[in-house]
């Protein structure tokens, strides 16, 4: 089985973890490669939640490796976190951080707050992540082998290119969105990295030829939390709060309310193309359920979102298990993107749990 990567196509939370928490059980290894505890992965097990900031949903499988690579923003005091509410426990056999992480100090979270101008303008999450990679990218700032021991110094691309050439498959677990990419997503208000898959290659340092797929996640509708352009953004209050509470749109790391637009399905085909997306999940179907009607954005027009009304389906989708048995309009929403981005859909997720996600047709 080769390997792949699940990345986000819009500004974070599109729901990446639960489909690694999927996925996860066709391979060996899982691996976050990029961003900090700025990033909030849910993953949802019967009645059990977990959230993890900087471990990978893999962490939940304790016959799976899970992997922090070299280019992930340590905050121990997160960490040490993870370690507990996952019950992973301790690092050691079945979780490894890589000794080249970039170390987030108090300073870099005192540098982060709502009293510093810029991290207020964009509306960053405060967790210390981008004056930490501005160290790093400064040369000084400290790294995780320079507060451990020589044999917790894990180098984890030469782990990940070993179980490769043995045959074992990596799923690689994105944090952030696209358009935060620190390049090519809504600069300024972006994050402090890069958020594309092709960032799995320089970041972790592992060969290309390994992997085959790239699963680009993306919701029936769009959210965003902080602040920076949202052209479909919508300006409706009570549909902005019904579609808030039906879909739990709180930021997982700050608890900030999300704010939510349409899906913009150019934005989504360029997102498809900048990390040369093999294969779509949507998740959230089940929240614009009983919506007689919705939007999507399909041009651009003078600089403004030009929409067309999709027609809604009804009824409770999120115990059904079969492409087949979704509502008419439901599987012509999904033909619609297909069509547009040129890329199929090859899981829809119905709900929050485990089980509840369904294969393309
Ligand atoms: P991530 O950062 O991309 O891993 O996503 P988050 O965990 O920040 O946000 C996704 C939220 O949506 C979490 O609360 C998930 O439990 C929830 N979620 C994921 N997929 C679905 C779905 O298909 N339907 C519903 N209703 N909730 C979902
Ligand atoms: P996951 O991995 C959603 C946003 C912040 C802010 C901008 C910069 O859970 O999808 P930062 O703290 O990175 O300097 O903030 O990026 N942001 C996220 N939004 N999900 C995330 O991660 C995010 N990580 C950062 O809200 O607008
Ligand atoms: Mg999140």
């Amino acid at each position: 089985m080769s390997s792949a990567i699940v990345v986000g196509l819009c500004f974070g939370d599109e729901g990446k973890a639960r489909v690694v928490d999927y996925l996860a059980k066709d391979f060996d290894v899982g691996c976050r490669w990029n961003g900090g505890p700025n990033a909030g992965h849910t993953i949802i097990v019967g009645q059990q939640k977990y959230v993890t900031h900087l471990l990978p949903a893999t962490v939940l499988y304790s016959n799976k490796l899970s992997i922090i690579g070299p280019g992930v923003a340590i905050d121990l005091a997160v960490l040490e976190r993870d370690l507990i509410e996952t019950g992973a426990g301790s690092l050691g056999n079945n979780v490894i951080i890589d000794k080249n992480c970039p170390m987030i100090e108090q300073k870099h979270k005192d540098a982060d707050t709502g009293d510093n101008p810029l991290s207020k303008k964009i509306g960053t999450t405060g967790r210390g992540v981008g004056p930490c990679f501005a160290d790093q990218a400064r040369r000084s700032g400290t790294r995780y082998k320079d507060l451990v021991d020589e044999p917790a110094q894990a180098d984890t691309s030469a782990i990940i290119h070993h179980a490769m050439k043995r045959g074992k498959s990596v799923l690689f677990e994105g944090a952030q969105g696209t358009l935060l990419d620190n390049i090519h997503g809504t600069y300024p208000f972006v994050t402090s990295c890069s958020t594309l898959a092709g960032s799995v290659y320089s970041s972790m340092g592992v060969n290309p030829s390994y992997i085959s797929d790239v699963y680009g996640v993306f919701k029936a509708y769009t959210t965003r939390v902080g602040n920076g352009p949202f052209p479909t953004e919508l300006s409706h209050q009570p549909l902005t709060e019904k579609l808030r509470m039906a879909g739990g749109e709180y930021g997982a790391t700050t608890g900030r309310p999300r704010r939510i637009g349409w899906l913009d399905l150019v934005e989504l085909k360029r997102a498809c193309q900048l990390n040369n997306v093999t294969k779509l999940v949507m998740t959230k179907a089940d929240v614009l359920s009983g919506m007689p009607a919705f939007f999507v954005c399909e041009a651009y027009e003078e600089g403004f979102p030009a929409y067309a009304e999709v027609p809604g389906w009804s009824g409770d989708i999120s115990n059904i298990r079969h492409y087949a048995g979704f509502p008419y309009n439901l599987r012509k929403y999904i033909a619609r993107i297909e069509d547009f981005t040129g890329v199929p859909i090859v899981l829809i997720s119905t709900g929050p749990e485990r089980q509840q996600i369904c294969r393309g047709a």
